[in-house]
């Protein structure tokens, strides 16, 4: 583990402004008690009790919360269903002709789902999944593009009980089929295709392919998003469409009664080592925290048209484009594409287009306008934002303050917001109507979150030093364990600091209180916004048949937050050339995904290892990044890393 940089210490800890509420925020925020930071502090409990009594029970729960660490229940004994609480109670309101969705196609092609619509949808393709043997409890697969099929197939299996496990689409085969196997999924919704920047990605092909290898696959759905350009090949007795299997189903479809601590999906991610996480996170516990936050978080109005640019593969996705928006009864708006397709301003014309009031984005995403230029959102409107947000990265000044000026046009508070995959939920970021800001920092724990930033004894440091971002109490919407391997999730969160969940974050904390986050301490990178495991990318180099030996680092980028760089040791008799760099960039796509394609690699002749055989790569990320060499008393032959750095200097 790896101590968070001392120049990004010293740069962040130069930042000294700060921006206050804006006064008429202030005054009409849903979060605008001070007050309300004690009251939770106090009883936590009861401060969550309150917020679960905003959703549609069946039954109510005994106990809101049972903690033997680190397995926690919440809201014990309820029964309700996230799909009912997302759309059935709101179709049945007067919010059944609001819209729900509001979908943008990258071609152009758009469309509203009211709530009345949407319950419909799902109701039609619950009873499909249904007559294709899918049961409360079986694991379903769903690996698409931003369609609003996607929405609608998750709240589908959360209408009958049955956890999804969505596969972001931008994965390979190999990634796909992993993680089926790894959940048992018993059936794959997919799309015949996705655009992407005009052009086709073959999603169904990709699908054939993983289920070469997938037993307990049965059936596959397929949107028909492309048509006949796809070329889908379908499988008799495997393969069904999707308009085929809903326009037979019935649009009536009961809620399946849920227990609150039910698995509601099961979300791959990246750890340190070994294969992708199932993050675990079960129905009621996490549909409170995400509604909760996202109502005080994002400051939710009823009119509000809301905008979260992530991809529904990610947990970013899960929270906070579905499941937190539909249970606060809101607007949230669907992109299919990218932020450059047909143009640079794309963004800012679907914000003036439909009046968006609240956007939710990442930094790396903001670096990319910043090198785009001011030009381009100069060209709109952009009046009807009054709050922004990030995630995904910490988020250097400047890029804060440009989003502020250019963006914000110096009006919209803005919303930097800590979390993970395994955290379900926003833990740390202000309170937009409560907090004053400073760029680049996440500021404070949100009412009920108890975070610490420790020494690697379990001590807390003093303002101002840098150490460990801890989570000292349960949260509701904390993931309950890792899907088949609980020995893991106490091995990897609950380890270092016996009963603290350790985030794998570096983290400081200054005189006000403030957090600044510093990236990963770990072995994990954060490549534009995406979690990959240098384990992951280093799996995938040596599968190649040239390769012998691969250490990956995650390298500081100007745009993508970091890059990816490899270096390799080849087997005998291989020549290392520019060929062969191109074929192992492709090589790691096709084995993970475009993702994961390094940016870098570097043929080097030995790795600087320690005496027991570990690769040393502090020292590598050292060279990359032109840094004084670190403590090398530890190696082997210290002489292969002074020659490597020599090396680098001379090709890189
Ligand atoms: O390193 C932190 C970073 O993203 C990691 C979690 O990645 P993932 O599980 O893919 O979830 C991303 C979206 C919630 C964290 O461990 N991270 C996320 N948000 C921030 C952040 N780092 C700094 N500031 C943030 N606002």
């Amino acid at each position: 583990m790896s101590a968070p940089s001392e120049k990004s210490l010293a740069a962040l800890l130069d930042e000294r402004r700060t921006f206050a509420p804006p006064e008429d925020f202030r005054r009409r925020a849903n979060a605008s008690d001070p007050g309300i930071y004690d009251r939770a502090l106090r009883d936590p409990e009861a401060f969550w009790a309150a917020e679960a009594r905003q959703l549609d029970w069946f039954t109510p729960w005994q106990k809101v919360l049972e903690w033997n660490v680190p397995w926690a229940k919440w809201f014990v004994g309820g029964k309700l269903n996230v799909a009912y609480n997302c759309v059935d109670r709101h179709a049945h309101s007067a919010r059944r002709n609001k819209a729900a969705i509001i979908w943008e196609g990258e071609p152009g092609d758009s469309c509203v789902l009211t709530y009345g619509m949407l319950e419909r949808e799902v109701n039609r393709f619950a009873n499909a999944l249904r007559s294709l043997g899918v049961a409360k409890g079986d694991r379903v697969a769903i690996y698409m593009g931003m369609v609003p099929e996607l929405a609608i197939a998750m709240l589908a299996c959360a209408k009958i009980g049955a956890p999804h496990s969505i596969v972001f689409g931008g994965f390979a085969a190999e990634a796909l089929r992993e993680r089926i196997n790894d959940a048992k999924a018993k059936v794959v919704v997919t799309c015949d295709g996705a655009w992407r920047r005009g052009s086709i990605v073959p999603l169904k092909a990709s699908v054939d392919e993983a289920l070469r290898g997938t037993p307990t696959i049965q059936s596959v759905v397929v949107v028909r998003r492309i048509g006949d350009a796809a070329k889908a090949a379908m499988q008799a007795g495997r393969d069904v469409w999707w308009h085929e299997v809903t326009d037979a189903a019935s649009d009536q479809c009961a809620a399946e009664p849920m227990d609150a601590e039910d698995m509601l999906f099961v979300l791959y991610t990246s750890g340190t080592t070994g294969k992708p996480k199932g993050i675990v996170h079960t129905s009621a516990g996490y549909l409170v925290g995400v509604s909760t936050t996202h109502r005080y978080v994002f400051d939710i109005k009823e009119e509000d048209v809301y905008w979260c640019t992530a991809d529904i593969g990610w947990v970013t996705g899960h929270s906070y484009i579905v499941y937190g928006p539909l249970a606060n009864g809101a607007t949230s708006l669907m992109y299919e594409g990218t932020p450059d397709y047909p143009d640079r301003d794309r963004f800012w014309s679907v914000i003036d287009k439909y009046g968006v009031n609240i956007f939710y984005t990442a930094p790396t995403a903001i670096r990319t306008f910043m090198r785009w230029g001011t030009e381009l959102p100069a060209r709109h409107s952009l009046s009807s934002l009054r709050l922004l947000g990030t995630v995904g990265e910490p988020i250097n000044p400047e890029a804060w303050i440009w989003y502020h000026d250019y963006i914000g046009r110096r009006r919209c508070p803005i919303v930097d917001t800590w979390w993970q995959t395994e955290t379900g939920m926003i833990l740390i970021s202000p309170l937009p109507g409560l907090t004053a800001t400073k760029p680049g920092s996440a500021t404070r724990p949100l009412p009920g979150i108890v975070a610490e930033v420790v020494d690697a004894k379990g001590d807390a440091v003093g303002p101002g030093a840098g150490g460990y971002l801890v989570l000292k109490r349960p949260w509701p919407a904390m993931m309950r364990t890792i899907y088949g391997d609980p020995d893991r999730y106490v091995q990897q969160y609950w380890s270092r600091y016996p009963g603290v969940y350790f985030t794998g974050d570096g983290c400081k904390v200054d005189e006000d209180s403030y957090f600044w986050l510093l990236g990963r301490v770990d072995d994990v990178m954060n490549v534009a916004g995406h979690r990959i495991s240098t384990y992951e990318v280093e799996s995938a180099l040596v599968d190649h048949s040239s390769v012998a030996e691969a250490a990956v680092i995650g390298r500081t980028h100007e745009v993508k937050g970091q890059g990816i760089s490899a270096f390799v040791t080849l087997k005998e008799g291989v020549t290392p050339d520019d060929a062969l760099k191109n074929e192992l960039k492709q090589h790691v796509v096709g084995k993970i995904g475009a993702i994961a394609r390094p940016d870098e690699i570097f043929f080097v002749s030995e790795l600087p290892k320690t005496r027991s055989a570990k690769i040393m790569r502090r020292l590598l990320r050292d060279i990359a990044e032109g840094r004084i060499l670190g403590d090398t008393t530890t190696l082997a032959d210290p002489a292969v890393v002074a020659r490597l750095k020599t090396q680098y200097q001379e090709e890189g």
